[in-house]
Parts: structure tokens; sequence; C-alpha cells
């Protein structure tokens, strides 16, 4: 049995230890920021592979800084403290980390500045969060995905989060798998929790980053090998109706990894199956993120667990 362990006010402490007030501002208000970082564990080498922790720790340091959040922690001890409570918990199976800096004072009052910062980390066991064998069903929805000048989708701030449950929950409910959000204008923004690409004539395209999308990590890395693989990456903005005559649609994401899309508003994308490029940069990304290609071993901070206790 692992025991799962927080990084909490400054220390490392039981997952169940870490408790904050009620009043805590981020949790009346929303003012927090967050990260979402796979710990893909690979049993042959008992380690876990946590992928593009910089990258996160980076976008974590924007996030802050929108919202005016000081992390208080360079990234160098942030990615220490993952380590740390990965390392501790001792989970033996796919893992999710979760850092997250908020408006920590136990005040009323909903404004951004005067407030005391905090950061926590965690980390829980997370398995497939879609069905990457099969491909998924998606519903564009009736809710507009929020504007940069209302909540910035840049920032990975806890509160915008109720504008994708709206999505979410509503596909769900509709009997889809996952929402496609539109911007405002009408063009395609991306997923509940997740970027999307369209295929079409081998190229990919992929919504501009003024289209209120968060920048992910995920689709950075797809775009770096399909590069390799020598298909050309368009951002622009994506009519809704592209979607209907697209060859393949995919989503990324940390928690999504790569899922091919299979219907979109009850028509079937291309043959209704994952197609011929999701599937190959599926291979690339899964071998990847468990520590099995060398060449992007710079992009996984490997973990090795301790042989867990026998039980008496
Ligand atoms: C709204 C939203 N878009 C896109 C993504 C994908 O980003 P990443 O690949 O960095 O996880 C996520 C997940 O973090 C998300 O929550």
């Amino acid at each position: 049995m692992s025991t799962p362990y927080a990084y909490f006010e400054k220390q490392i402490v039981p997952l169940a230890d870490a408790k904050i007030g009620v009043m805590t501002h981020a949790f009346n208000y929303g003012t927090g920021v967050f990260e979402g970082i796979r710990g893909n564990w690979n049993a042959e080498d008992e380690t876990v592979y946590l992928f593009r922790v910089e990258e996160h720790i980076r976008r974590l340091a924007q996030s802050a800084r929108i919202l005016r959040i000081d992390i208080g922690h360079t990234a160098d001890e942030v990615a220490t403290q993952i380590k740390r409570i990965v390392e501790m918990s001792g989970i033996r199976e796919d893992q999710y980390v979760r850092p997250l800096a908020y408006k920590s004072s136990e005040v009323l009052g909903v404004r951004l500045h005067d407030l005391k910062d905090d950061l926590l980390i965690f980390v829980a066991p997370f398995g497939p969060y879609l069905d990457i064998e099969k491909g998924i069903r998606c519903q564009t929805s009736s809710w507009r995905r929020v504007d940069d000048n209302s909540i910035p989708a840049r920032a990975k701030n806890t509160g915008i989060y109720v504008n994708s449950a709206f999505a979410k929950t509503d596909a769900i409910l509709n009997g889809y798998d996952e929402a496609i959000m539109l911007t405002h204008d009408g063009h395609v923004s991306e997923g509940s929790g997740e970027n999307i690409i369209v295929v079409r004539d081998g190229r990919l395209y992929t919504p501009a980053v003024s289209d209120n999308v968060l920048e992910g990590i995920t689709l950075a890395t797809v775009v770096e090998l399909a590069g390799e693989m020598g298909l050309e990456v368009v951002e622009r903005s994506i009519d809704r109706s592209e979607l209907y005559v697209a060859d393949e649609v995919f989503m990324t994401g940390t928690a999504a990894h790569v899922t091919a899309v299979t219907e979109i508003d009850n028509r079937p994308v291309g043959d209704g199956e994952t197609g011929p490029i999701t599937k190959e940069l599926q291979q690339t990304y899964f071998r990847i993120i468990y520590g099995r290609d060398p060449r992007y071993a710079h992009w996984c901070t490997p973990v090795k667990l301790r042989q867990p206790v026998p039980q008496a």
C-alpha cells in the first residue's frame, strides 16, 4: 500500500493532513492556478517518468503572473518538491501531480491584491481519462469558451474550470464523451481539458493561441513530433464545419494524452476510426512518455521508486 504525500505550507505531510480553511480566498473565489503533470509508471524500470516537468512549472509561473500570485519558490524548488512527494508516495501506477499556487488568505473580498499566496503540491493515482483505444464522440457545446478579456484561458486558473465543467457535463449527459467549445465569434477553441487538432489533406491545423486556448504542453509535444514526421502544422482559426469535413480530428492533453475524435455532432470523423496520422503520433508519444525513447529522455524526469516493504 502506498501513502500519498503532499507538499503543503512548506512541509511534506500525508495528503490526508493537507487541509485548507473554509475561508481560504481561492476556495471562495477561484483565485488559484495549477498544473497537471503526468507521472507515467514504467514497471520494468520501477520508475515513474514525469513528463515535461520544466515546461509545466514554467506555465505555472506564467499563470501565476497573470493572477498576481507569488509562487514563493524557484522552479528548481518546485521540481525538487514534486520529485520528493512522488518518491515518498511510492504510487506504482500511472499518476498525476497537481501543483497549485493560490490566494491563501482567509478573508472575504473579491480581489487579487493584498492577499497571501501559497503553493501546494499533491499526487494521486490517475489512469486513462478518455478512451484512447476506441476514440471519443464529441459534441460542439452551447457553452462558449471564456474570452481572454473575461478569464484568460492562457492561465490555468481554477475558477475558469467552471466553464469547462458546464461543457463537459452537458456533453456527458447528452451521451457524448467530451465537449468541443467554440470562441464567442464561433471558431473552434478547445475541449473541456484538451487542445484540438484537425487533419485535412495530410496537414495539421490547430486553433491560434488567440482563440482562447490553454497553450498545451502535449500539443507542443505533438507539433514537434509531427514536424519530425515531415508533417506541416498550421496554427489558425478553425471553422466549426471544418470539423465535419476533416480526415482526422484528435485531442491532446496531460490527462487525455493523444485521443482520436471519431464522431462530432453525429457525423463520423473520416471513416469513424482512429486515423493513420493520429495512430502514428499516439504510438510515438506513448513510447516517449514511459521513458522508452532515449531521443526524448530530456522530456522525462525519472523518479525511481524503492521496493515496497513486504506486508507481514
Ligand atoms: C482547458 C485545457 N486545454 C488544454 C489542455 C491541455 O494542456 P496540456 O497538454 O498542457 O495538459 C488542458 C489540460 O491541461 C486543459 O485543461
